[in-house]
């Protein structure tokens, strides 16, 4: 391992999605305590830090990314003290936490704008949102053709007539980042949790931010949730004056040793993106060109390749995902053919294009490649269980705005958010005692850690021993070099001694020399079958 090579570089870190992670005191909802409590297992998965998305007081009309309160827990998450015994805990088994920070938008409940609902137009009040007149003869058109993410207008009207901003929901009215006190109190927000034993930041929504003055049309619509569309001087999306504050939140991030910022941008391509991790800008940036790479080895190749030379021409590297609390588990989408639209598919699909144990498979070889890549790499909870999709989930249990806002069109982010099965019976397969908050599928305790610790070729512990080998043959080092290999495969040497082979093809390949140190399915004759990935060592 090379010495000063910061942690994070190559770090693996594990999303703990805190309402549906391990509930600890039995109301049905997860928590801090009950965090606490399996600290030991996300250790065991030898990662190096944790990053539970926000748990502050919060209506949670969207999961908790509307905050009410950036300095306090919210009831049914703990409390500050949970928070802090969390940092300490977590630092004596070697682990980082990582706190979402929701800059974009607050919650309609959060103080600053009950004050601004109460302050007339023009007051200092509603300069920290976007408070507007409408269009139209008495302004009741909406300012201008903005949609929101979640669907529908993104302006609601108040009492006095004027129309607020919101991106995503109508109770998460974004904030005006052109106000000073908007931007100092964001500096505070930081300083508050990095004393308290952060380690750092994931950013929410941050290609969002800032919004063009005048606030023009868009004139355009966007289908995709969180797609953002290829174009210069977009009014909502990758402004360019984002960066300075960006700046001024790294220089605070900066005074407190090896803490870290990464993005949550979702951006066309890697030439944006490499923007965000400039020198005195994010850390890292997650890619999410990767996870929406069809299975498919030179799609695949082409996106490793352009994150890779981007990264590398602002001195950084990239940062992998496959799943996370907004997408369709890996699972699943492997498991679905090309063509399908997954969200559309999850509302509505023909079920029987799905192949699980197609999409399993595929989902581990991922795995595998993944944690082969130079850059860091985050693994959402559940996947090391090769948990799918909860796809059909009873309307009446949906709790996603998505579901609503779209109309009823887009089923929403809920299957992915069920809460994960730790016990191979039970009422809630050891997630709680008092059930769970979306309901599990029956056979939910197959899956369970129970049944999966101490089982080889069980996909938590592929996981254990893909983390593990990383350590030991990739750790402090970039450079990648592709192989050509014959047939649909995608093939590349690492480290010293490393080769990582992924058959993306129908038929099974010879098997590369060396000793095989990890697959992530048998190798039947001595073959590398379809949707396997291994590393072999010489
Ligand atoms: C991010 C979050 C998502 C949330 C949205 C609005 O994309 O990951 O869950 O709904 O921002 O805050």
């Amino acid at each position: 391992m090379v010495s000063n090579y910061p942690w994070w570089r190559d770090g693996v870190v594990y999303q703990v999605y805190l309402r549906s992670f391990a509930d600890g005191n039995g109301d049905g909802t997860g928590d801090i305590p009950g965090l606490i409590s399996r600290l030991p297992y996300i250790a065991s998965l030898g990662v190096d830090a944790i990053w539970v998305n926000p748990w502050y007081t919060s209506p949670l009309n969207d999961g908790g990314y509307d905050v009410a309160d950036y300095r306090n827990i919210h009831e049914s998450f703990g409390t500050l003290e949970d928070a802090k015994l969390l940092f300490t805990e977590a630092r004596d088994k070697g682990l980082r936490v990582l706190v979402d920070l929701v800059p974009n938008h607050t919650s309609s409940e959060h103080p600053w704008f009950r004050a601004a609902l109460d302050s007339p137009p023009g007051s200092l009040e509603r300069g920290r949102y976007h408070f507007v007149p409408g269009r139209g003869g008495g302004g009741v058109e909406p300012p201008n053709d903005w949609k929101s993410v979640f669907g529908g207008p993104a302006w609601t009207r108040v009492a006095d007539g004027q129309w607020y901003l919101h991106l995503f929901d109508v109770t998460q009215p974004d904030l005006n980042w052109s106000n000073r006190e908007v931007r100092a109190e964001f500096i505070e927000i930081l300083r508050f949790w990095l004393d308290l034993g952060a380690s750092g930041f994931r950013v929410d929504v941050a290609h969002a931010l800032v919004k063009k003055e005048g606030y023009p049309d868009v004139g355009e619509d966007t289908e995709e949730l969180l797609a953002t569309p290829d174009r210069e001087d977009h009014p909502t999306w990758d402004r360019p004056e984002l960066h300075e504050i960006v700046q001024e939140w790294r220089s605070v991030v900066d005074e407190y040793p090896d803490a870290v910022m990464i993005a949550e941008a979702w951006l066309p391509n890697w030439s944006r993106l490499a923007e965000y991790m400039k020198p005195g800008r994010y850390h890292q940036a997650f890619d999410f060109l990767f996870l929406r790479s069809p299975w498919q080895p030179s799609a695949m190749r082409q996106t490793i390749v352009e994150a890779l030379q981007a990264s590398a021409t602002v001195g950084a590297v990239p940062t992998w995902v496959l799943s996370n609390h907004d997408v369709v588990r890996h699972a699943t989408r492997y498991g679905l053919p090309p063509d399908v639209r997954v969200r559309n598919w999850v509302l509505d699909g023909d079920r029987s294009l799905l192949d699980p144990e197609t999409g399993l498979r595929r989902a581990r070889a991922a795995a595998v490649l993944m944690l082969a890549l130079p850059g860091s790499a985050y693994l959402y909870q559940g996947e090391e269980l090769g948990l799918p999709e909860v796809y059909d989930l009873p309307e009446a249990v949906l709790d996603d705005p998505v579901w609503e806002r779209s109309g009823r069109k887009e089923k929403g982010r809920d299957g992915c958010r069920v809460p994960i099965p730790w016990k191979t019976t039970g009422p809630s397969f050891g997630f709680g005692d008092g059930g769970s908050w979306l309901p599990q599928p029956r056979g939910w305790g197959e899956l369970s850690v129970e049944s999966q610790e101490g089982v080889p070729g069980s996909t938590l512990e592929l996981y254990r021993r893909a983390v593990a080998a990383r350590a030991r043959h990739l750790e402090g080092d970039d450079h990648l070099e592709w192989q050509t290999v014959e047939g649909d495969v995608l093939a590349f040497r690492r480290g010293d001694d490393v080769m990582c082979l992924v058959n993306m093809g129908v038929t099974p390949v010879p098997r590369p020399e060396g000793k095989v140190v990890l697959a992530s399915g048998p190798l039947p004759d001595d073959l590398v079958p379809p949707d396997t990935a291994i590393w072999v060592v010489n």
